[in-house]
């Protein structure tokens, strides 16, 4: 008998075609809707000694996957793809990190299996990592039948769907956080240690931005595994992935958690040319976009006004040549972090490095700076993290996951958080429809933001 038939796979029928997508109303409506909860500002769940998780969608989500079953006190007891092959390797992939699997089954074959999952496995938490326009779907249902929720960025690219998202997880009492793996990366949890220490004094603004050159994925399969980006390229306008960049900074700032929030935003979008140069220089005369009109600006600029007054860039470029960048700045009265190439620049100079802040801490000299300000978190966790997933953040973040779930603490992530870092993307295509008129973000926390304890240094 071969390992994979040991395993015991359910194979399990389709269902029928389960109404899924939402009504666009004004998100104005929302705030008016009774049928929400309690405030989850600082929700605490009843902990979870041990934790039972299904997972939905493999690729992204196998990262999750591998990185939950090597910790204790978690099982896994249910995973679903599409696609039969990409679950019979994660599976494989599963196989050699736990042997704790005896609750699990296993689905694929439709859209829908994901549903007779939940139904039959009754997992406590749910790990979703499918394309976006699925995401409020699943958030949805899985919270109705009962689980926390753990979804990948962005939640969603609607107003109208981030309410119904706030609304669902209020009424059932459910966690439900969006994975910005970002704010657990190593620079990002220094930044927010330094800036709590109050090392650059009052912060006034930030930078943030997703700037990554993803134009191969337009060379695709039938199935548009992965590069089903390109079609909100081609459709939609703004900054449609802002989560990585403005969530840390976010953090550093403390918006939606006391002290600030967001309050309004500009955009501007450049010229959509450089997808259809590449498709004309680069795809099959079959490929589907080949040839085609994008309607997304190459690059997107848009500015954030906190309520404190703050200023916030944040943009965002899958289309053009040049490298990587988040661009992780935090400008204060006293001085400035940066990232890509990461840089501090302090008013009083750092021990025998700098004098002033007309000099860049950077490369070698960081260590000593390193030393100095590492997060705890990235101190306690890195040698076990360091190969989970983007230099060590998903494996520190899944760490947090199961400890706080584990012990009823808050996350370091609430629903609010996730959508306001996500409504960037809505707000962002207003604002260019409208030749850059200010649009004002919708309170998803109904006044309550400031209720929400600002978060802390974890240790
Ligand atoms: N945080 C990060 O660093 C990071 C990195 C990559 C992707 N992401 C996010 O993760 C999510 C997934 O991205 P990806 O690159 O893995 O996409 P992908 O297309 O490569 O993979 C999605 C997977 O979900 C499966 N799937 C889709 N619909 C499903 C359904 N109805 N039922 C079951 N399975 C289904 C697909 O078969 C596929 O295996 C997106 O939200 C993306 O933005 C985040």
């Amino acid at each position: 008998m071969t390992n994979f038939n040991r395993r015991k796979f359910i194979k399990t029928s389709s269902l029928g075609a389960i109404a899924a997508s939402t009504l666009s109303v004004n998100c104005q409506n929302n705030l008016n809707q009774s049928n929400h909860g309690k405030y989850l500002g600082g929700f605490k769940a009843d902990p979870l000694p041990s934790i039972r998780a299904a997972f939905i969608g493999l690729n992204r989500g196998g990262t999750h996957l591998r990185n939950f079953a090597s910790l204790n006190n978690t099982e896994v007891v249910g995973l679903c793809d599409i696609y039969e092959s990409t679950l019979k390797r994660e599976l494989e992939r599963l196989y050699q990190i736990t042997d704790n699997l005896k609750n699990l089954k296993s689905y694929w074959g439709s859209k829908n299996e994901w549903i007779k999952m939940i139904d039959e496995v009754k997992p406590d938490v749910v790990f979703i990592s499918t394309d976006w326009e699925s995401h409020t779907p699943m958030i949805k249902q899985c919270i109705k039948k009962g689980c926390h929720v753990f979804c990948e960025v962005p939640f969603s690219l609607e107003l109208n769907e981030l309410w119904d998202i706030v609304n669902i997880s209020e009424k059932y009492q459910k966690h439900c956080m969006m994975l910005e793996n970002v704010n657990y990366g190593r620079d990002e949890l220094m930044f927010l240690n330094m800036c709590r220490q109050g090392v650059i004094g009052e912060l006034l603004h930030g930078e943030a931005a997703y700037i990554h050159d993803l134009r191969w994925q337009m060379d695709h399969d039938e199935t548009r595994m992965g590069s089903w980006r390109t079609d909100f390229y081609r459709e939609k306008n703004g900054n449609i992935y802002p989560t990585h960049g403005l969530g840390p900074v976010a953090q550093y700032m403390n918006l939606c958690r006391t002290e600030d929030n967001f309050h309004k935003i500009v955009s501007y979008s450049s010229p959509a040319l450089g997808r259809n140069q590449y498709s004309k220089e680069n795809l099959s005369e079959s490929n589907s976009w080949k040839n085609i009109s994008f309607k997304n600006g190459d690059i997107n600029s848009s500015i954030i006004k906190t309520k404190l007054g703050r200023t916030i860039l944040v943009q965002w470029d899958e289309t053009s040549p040049r490298p990587y960048t988040r661009l992780n700045l935090i400008q204060g009265t006293r001085g400035t972090l940066a990232g890509f190439p990461t840089r501090v620049a302090l008013e009083n100079g750092f021990e025998d490095i700098t004098k002033d802040h007309h000099t860049w801490i950077e490369n070698e000299n960081l260590i000593r700076l390193y030393e100095k300000y590492d997060h705890p978190l990235y101190k306690e966790l890195n040698e076990k993290t360091v190969k989970s997933g983007h230099g060590g953040m998903d494996g520190i973040m899944m760490y947090r996951i199961v400890e706080c779930l584990n012990n009823g603490l808050p996350l370091d992530q609430n629903v609010y958080e996730g959508c306001f870092w996500s409504a960037v993307a809505p707000l962002s295509k207003q604002s260019i429809l409208e030749d850059g008129k200010p649009q004002e973000f919708p309170d998803f926390t109904r006044g309550k933001w400031k209720e929400t304890e600002k978060l802390g240094i974890v240790s």
